[in-house]
């Protein structure tokens, strides 16, 4: 069951924070829960589920826009006009940033940095033009970054979003979503999760859920599984992360508690060779739950991140008798499939357009 939102549960908790941070409702529902009965007789767990973060908006859903509420807000408060975001070209973050600044009056622009090729990639960057993003394209991170720098320096009226929109603020977003659970535990939805998996790219859904899951008081474990060089996406910089959004917090409301950590664990075994470059787990992951379930996940985050699930289950690094697994599914799924196949490379910048002209097989590096 899902239901209509007016606020983050994060200002009902802390009504202190409603007065000084900026908040815009994008994601209008609350994600609903659901048990995947097939597969989890198909896995032997007992109890297997999943939140539909897929469905966060009908405009665009998966984990981005819980953070651009804050994110976009901010930029609205601080009277900007634009909004400049980086990511990979095949980057979800970056067509997510555009989608919101169109329904709200802002430009957006993305700095996009090479990533392995892909059939998802191609198809993002074809959906960076239905949204009419600004593209700025590198093939070096050295490249890269002058870009963001010239481009920052060029215009004082533009909002700087970092990669993956996990900045303090960003994360606040996946401490309400934790909070959220929280309220369908209690409302008899789903029993309360032993573990949940969820992808940590950028960190801040993970960061988010580990600050919600205590202050919720939630016995649940977090399973990161890192979709990111595990020397970026770090239990180090997770929690760096998480405790300056926590600080974030406590600037408004000296009742925050500090944060243990406990229930924090990241997993790099999963990752493959690169960001974005797929992995045989990782498509097979896809193509069970595709097959038992009818849902869809992408080969950079959730199809790692469900591999990593099936294995810790098939290997019993975790013990699944009587216990509740969460799926936490970050990926859209709104179907812009027919809009994509519309869409002519040629209108993208011509620096991208070798993205198109070559066949995925001959292109180094990139996979299918
Ligand atoms: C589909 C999807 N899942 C998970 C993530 C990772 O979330 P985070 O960057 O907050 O770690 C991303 C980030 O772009 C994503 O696009």
């Amino acid at each position: 069951m899902s239901e209509s939102r007016k606020k983050p549960f994060l200002f009902e908790y802390y009504p202190d924070l409603e007065s000084g941070i900026p908040w815009i409702k994008l994601a209008p529902m609350r994600t609903p829960v659901k048990q995947l009965f097939n597969l989890q007789d198909k896995l032997g767990i007992s109890s297997l589920w999943i939140k539909q973060d897929n469905l966060t908006s009908p405009i665009y859903g998966g984990n981005k826009p819980r953070k651009l509420e804050y994110l976009l807000a901010d930029a609205k408060y601080k009277d900007c006009n634009k909004v400049l975001t980086v990511g990979g070209i095949g980057s979800n973050h970056c067509i997510a940033t555009a989608a919101f600044c169109n329904e709200l009056n802002l430009t957006p622009y993305a700095a996009l940095l090479y990533q392995p090729i892909t059939t998802h990639v191609r198809n993002n960057l074809l959906l960076e033009l239905y949204f009419k993003n600004n593209l700025i394209y590198s093939h070096t991170a050295r490249g890269w970054r002058l870009r963001i720098r010239w481009k920052l320096n060029e215009d004082d009226r533009i909002y700087y979003i970092g990669q993956g929109g996990s900045s303090p603020l960003g994360t606040l977003g996946f401490i309400d979503a934790a909070l959220e659970l929280k309220n369908q535990i209690n409302n008899g939805e789903l029993p309360e999760p032993d573990y949940i998996f969820v992808a940590n790219g950028s960190m801040g859904t993970t960061a988010g859920l580990i600050i919600g899951i205590e202050l919720a008081r939630l016995k649940t474990i977090i399973y990161g599984i890192q979709v990111t060089p595990p020397t970026f996406s770090s239990v180090k910089n997770t929690q760096k992360l998480a405790i300056k959004s926590r600080a974030l917090l406590a600037k408004y409301d000296k009742s925050i508690p500090k944060l243990s950590f406990e229930h924090l664990i990241l997993d790099d075994a999963y990752f493959g060779e690169a960001y974005g470059k797929p992995t045989p787990e990782g498509l097979k992951a896809i193509n069970l739950i595709k097959e038992y379930e009818d849902i869809t996940l992408d080969p950079t985050y959730t199809g790692k991140t469900f591999a990593g699930l099936i294995d810790y289950v098939r290997t019993k690094k975790i013990k699944i008798k009587d216990k509740t697994v969460l799926f936490w599914n970050t990926f859209n799924s709104v179907d812009y499939s027919e809009i994509i196949s519309k869409m002519d490379y040629q209108r993208l910048p011509k620096k991208l357009h070798w993205v198109f002209e070559h066949s995925l097989s001959k292109l180094k590096n990139s996979c299918i």
